[in-house]
């Protein structure tokens, strides 16, 4: 079998033992572990991806060139998601415990308005945010990667992105569910982009077929010789300019020239004997994830039990009051006063549990966004960890599967449909059920709030878990549950990343978990306490890496998806 072929039976082998060790409710769980290596570690959302990633820390790059490596070669072999068209952030911890925290969101084209999703009667209409050009922010993926690469690369970019290039040139094989899901959402893309588009040119794809782009490997190749340029000016801005404006959109060449990836003060926040670095603001998911924690703090989850009644009940009450805020506070500080330090006070969270109540749910359409007190948020994830300890936590996205569904003819890669993270109308939803209000208006140059929640966590000074995932809204419970599950319940990474998971996000004022998380006697039990429940779709696909108590890294991709953790 040659390696490449072997390579594809990874995520087979990987959900096959997750079927042994299925997760369960009731923490029956058989003992089982990721990857494990004694040097370094990646996690990422494609083997391919991981193995560009590995390659790159055996010649010797550190974290932050692997995991650029792994944001090419994401952009190459999980077109869903992975993007030269989209943005994202990455938190990053050097060996010696100093912390960075990058922002390379998307944001607002020049010409865009607070109403520009409004029709004549003043409905928001949810198609013109989420499908074709004027869906779509001026990607900052690229931008990102300049900057991180300028601060803190070691190896030469045109090495980093090779692997990506050779992907691109001398083709991928498609995995099951890659193959499923460009079936399902073919003629969406039929509809917003050219009909040249590589992922129109079979009517039915098949795990296994291979997929060789030209014109993306022409992309990377003007990146890898002009550098920033080769993406955000000359041919591919020009390209990309011409095909949103095809399909209805705003964006200019100076849109992308103007763009900046910005360094922002990294969130940290405590829990128990731990640190909990992640990101601000324009992400809400660094703010939200340390509310939640700082309401359940005092809360004996231990002794509730992994996803027992009370555990569910205390971690949904507390989710709920944290969306509230999100809606109400949270949005580019560029643009909005974003009052994270009150959002963050321990006496505020303490009072926003006040009426709390262990027996009953509370409702929602009763939980505000809080009074604060006066003081002096299709997306993929990746984790690497190098050899000196280095470690790198980047979440990226084009928002929805393959973004806009606008592939830009002559460049080969998709656009972001990141505009509908914006509100469009007050207490109108977005794709993910999500509301908000004016701190997350429409602005021009302005960056759409996300949920986005990279984070990095310590134990005793040293490092102890870099994890992520996607998931839209649920990115933050599940980042939630991905630390809890190990801090509290003492699972190993896999079994955590694997756990089923539960959600809550204010509105709707409803339990969504995996499907089977819950069983019939237990739903009856949280419908009594007045909560709704339903099953949706996989919450999140989780890619971690865990210091063990033996100093051994374990990765873990979750068997949601079709990812890989490498290491050694
Ligand atoms: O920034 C955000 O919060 C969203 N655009 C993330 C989208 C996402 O996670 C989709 N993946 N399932």
């Amino acid at each position: 079998m040659t390696r490449k072929y072997a390579l594809l039976f990874i995520p087979f082998i990987f959900i096959l033992s997750q079927c042994r060790t299925a997760p369960n409710a009731d923490r029956s769980l058989a003992k089982y572990t990721g990857t494990i290596g004694d040097s370094v570690m990646v996690s990422s959302a494609h083997p391919q991806a991981s193995k560009a990633g590995i390659d790159i820390l055996k010649q010797g790059g550190n974290a932050v060139d692997a995991a650029i490596a792994i944001q090419y070669a994401l952009a190459v072999v999980y077109p869903r998601a992975g993007n030269l068209g989209g943005g994202g952030f990455m938190v990053y911890r050097d060996a010696k415990g100093a912390f960075k925290t990058l922002d390379f969101r998307e944001t607002a084209p020049a010409k865009a308005d607070r109403d520009m999703y409004l029709d004549d009667e003043g409905n928001a209409v949810s198609d013109w945010s989420r499908f074709g050009g004027l869906s779509v922010g001026i990607p900052g993926t690229v931008g990102g990667i300049f900057e991180s690469h300028k601060e803190l690369g070691l190896l030469d970019m045109s090495v980093l992105i090779q692997p990506a290039i050779d992907l691109a040139e001398n083709g991928f094989q498609l995995l099951p569910a890659q193959a499923r899901l460009l079936n399902e959402k073919r003629e969406d893309i039929e509809k917003y982009s050219p009909p040249n588009c590589i992922f129109l040119q079979k009517e039915k794809w098949h795990a296994g077929d291979i997929i060789i782009q030209k014109e993306l490997a022409a992309t990377l190749k003007r990146i890898q010789k002009d550098g920033l340029e080769g993406f955000y000016s000359g041919e591919t801005a020009r390209l990309l300019v011409e095909q949103v404006n095809k399909t209805n959109g705003i964006i200019s060449l100076d849109d992308l020239q103007n763009y900046k990836a910005k360094w922002r003060a990294p969130l940290k926040g405590t829990f128990r004997e731990y640190d909990i670095y992640s990101m601000g603001p324009p992400s809400s998911g660094g703010i939200v994830l340390l509310q939640i924690l700082g309401m359940i703090e005092d809360q004996p989850l231990k002794n509730y039990g992994f996803n027992s009644l009370p555990y569910v009940h205390t971690l949904v009450e507390a989710e709920r009051r944290a969306y509230a805020d999100r809606s109400e506070y949270l949005g580019d500080p560029d643009f909005w006063d974003v009052p994270s330090n009150e959002l963050l006070n321990e006496a505020y969270l303490q009072k926003r549990m006040e009426n709390f109540d262990p027996a009953k749910a509370s409702i929602s359409d009763n939980i505000k966004p809080g009074k604060l007190l006066n003081e002096s948020e299709e997306t993929t994830h990746l984790s690497v960890v190098d050899l000196e300890g280095n470690a790198v936590s980047i979440t990226t996205t084009l928002n929805a599967n393959y973004g806009s569904k606008v592939w830009v003819d002559g460049a080969g890669f998709f656009l972001n449909n990141e505009m509908d993270d914006f509100s469009a109308k007050p207490g109108v939803p977005n794709l993910y059920g999500l509301i908000g209000n004016e701190a997350n208006a429409i602005e021009p140059g302005k960056r759409m709030l996300s949920s986005m929640t990279p984070t990095i966590i310590e134990k005793n000074d040293a490092l102890f878990m870099v994890t992520g995932t996607p998931g839209g809204s649920t990115i933050i419970t599940s980042v939630l549950q991905s630390f809890l599950n190990v801090a509290e319940f003492e699972m190993s990474m896999a079994e955590a990343v694997n756990a089923y998971r539960f959600h809550h996000q204010w509105y709707p004022d409803t339990i969504k978990t995996d499907s089977n998380a819950f069983k019939g006697d237990f739903i009856e039990e949280l419908n009594r306490m007045g909560h709704a429940h339903a099953e949706r779709e996989p919450i999140g696909r989780v890619d971690a890496i865990l210091v063990r108590p033996d100093g051994n890294l374990e990765g873990a991709s979750d068997f949601r998806g079709e990812g890989a953790a490498l290491g050694y």
